[in-house]
């Protein structure tokens, strides 16, 4: 058994990773991606499956990869292959650090793009560069906005070097730093474009949409969906929150932490439908219109509102920082593993990952105009990161470390790290163990096309199979019940 590690860096406030969890929580996904989601499955049916799938996937997931990142302080690669060796496995377990950070790498490569979408629009916005007639004149804007390689590299690249020079700074200095007003200014921001659409029309109509629950809306796809989100929106498996719970000192519990973190994540995905919706059917628009709600809908809403051109500037400065918060969390895990493992200053290893990335993101970049056509198996390169990563990387991640702690490690580790009361600790346990990992076979069984999931009239199957697989797995390696006889 290898002594537990000492901390080298942490944060210093009492906020500090709170802060810096939520602001790599809560970025493009909540408030780009989970409205356009909401609205394509459904409403209220899809929020509902989307918080369970948050409570009882991503909270326990979330909780492991703090317990991994703490109890190995160091970067994800470090970290998972510290708490295999406490528990005399082999190093071989850290694939799964290394899947964790290839994964946050790729997704920031594309992350930039969109992040850089926002920025072009922000200045769209306040150079009256959004004026249009129709959903039409909009997404005209839209494209040609993405036809040009040069200016959408450059929103891309401003992306990458305000991220890197916010990480190169260090975790104190640079992330705790920055996240303690960029935080709260983003929920600030939020908060004026609430009260706003609480008094100019389509508030209760947004309301009822997001929150009235009708049975019928239920869909496979969309409980797919959720989970997958759910990964998403919590930064899983991407070695963000591994990377940021190095940083976490001894005595905060990550239970507590890990609750706060999901559900201030969960509330701005709310507040967000709150702030967009209500503009969408004030001017009576389908709020199913996919990913360029925000991009084409939106707009077009504003600017038919009163303070609509004041409004705009509003929402993509908010929309922008939410953005940069959760680049800064993808690159940390990288930029870890080069100064832990090369010996690179902050700086250095901030500045040649941020080279790489900009390679990769140029590429991705190139996916929206010039490389249009250069694609494999009909996905563009933008496509298949996305695919690749949320299909793929993030799911098998998930699935490697919950298996991992709830068979594989030693249990005092965990139960040392998350200091629960037996119940707790055994819910806790059932979950890595059985459910989470049932929902994530569910999302490649279907990602693999194998098998159509029909959740709506196969939902006993799956129970029954849950409840088989769990006696099981408990009568080979009787954990759980452990929890209970002491
Ligand atoms: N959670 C962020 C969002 O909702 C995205 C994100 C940040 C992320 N860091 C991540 C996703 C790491 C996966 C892994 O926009």
């Amino acid at each position: 058994m290898t002594a537990r590690q000492q901390p080298k860096n942490l944060w210093i406030g009492r906020w500090g990773f709170v802060l810096a969890a939520t602001g790599s929580a809560v970025g493009l996904g909540n408030i780009w991606k989970f409205p356009y989601m909401t609205g394509e499955y459904g409403g209220g049916a899809f929020v509902l499956v989307y918080l369970a799938c948050i409570l009882c996937i991503g909270i326990p997931a979330m909780m492991t990869e703090i317990a991994f990142g703490r109890r190995g302080r160091g970067s994800p690669i470090d970290a998972v292959k510290r708490v295999a060796q406490e528990s005399g496995r082999g190093k071989i377990w850290s694939g799964f650090g290394w899947m964790s950070m290839l994964a946050g790498f790729m997704i920031l490569s594309f992350y930039v793009v969109v992040a850089g979408w926002s920025l072009a629009y922000l200045w769209k916005a306040l150079s009256g560069g959004l004026q249009g007639g129709s959903v039409d004149d909009m997404a005209a804007i839209f494209g040609a906005n993405n036809a040009n390689p040069l200016s959408l590299g450059a929103w891309s690249t401003l992306v990458t070097v305000v991220t890197m020079c916010i990480v190169g700074k260090g975790v104190q200095e640079g992330i705790e730093r920055n996240m303690r007003w960029m935080m709260p200014g983003m929920v600030l921001l939020l908060l004026v474009m609430i009260v706003y659409a609480m008094f100019s029309g389509g508030f209760g109509e947004a309301v009822t949409f997001l929150f009235s629950f009708e049975v019928g809306k239920l869909s496979s796809a969309g409980l797919l969906a959720a989970m997958g989100h759910a990964f998403f929106t919590l930064s899983l498996s991407a070695g963000a929150i591994m990377a940021y719970g190095a940083y976490l000192p001894d005595n905060k519990s990550i239970a507590r932490t890990t609750f706060t973190v999901a559900i201030c994540d969960t509330l701005i995905a709310l507040m967000a439908g709150l702030a967009i919706f209500p503009a969408i059917f004030a001017n009576g628009m389908d709020p199913a219109s996919g990913p360029g709600l925000i991009f084409m809908s939106l707009p077009l809403a504003f600017q038919q509102m009163p303070m609509g051109s004041v409004l705009q500037v509003i929402f993509f400065v908010m929309l922008s920082v939410a953005a940069l918060t959760s680049a800064v969390s993808m690159i940390e895990a990288t930029v870890a593993w080069l100064t832990e493992r090369k010996g690179m200053s902050r700086k250095a290893a901030a500045w040649s990952s941020g080279i790489v990335l900009w390679l990769l993101s140029t590429l991705a970049m190139l996916s929206f105009n010039l490389g249009a056509d250069w694609t494999l198996a009909g996905k563009n390169f933008f496509d298949w990161l996305d695919y690749l990563t949320s299909r793929w990387m993030m799911p098998l991640g998930g699935l490697g470390l919950c298996l991992m702690a709830g068979f594989l490690l030693r249990d005092e580790i965990f139960r040392d790290e998350l200091r629960l009361a037996r119940w707790q600790h055994a819910l806790w346990l059932l979950m890595v163990r059985y459910v989470s990992p049932l929902g994530i076979v569910l999302i490649f069984i279907d990602a693999l096309g194998v098998m159509s999931i029909d959740i709506g009239s196969q939902w006993p199957w799956f129970l029954a199979a849950l409840v088989v697989i769990t006696v099981l797995g408990e009568m080979l390696s009787p954990r759980v019940k452990q929890q209970f006889t002491g």
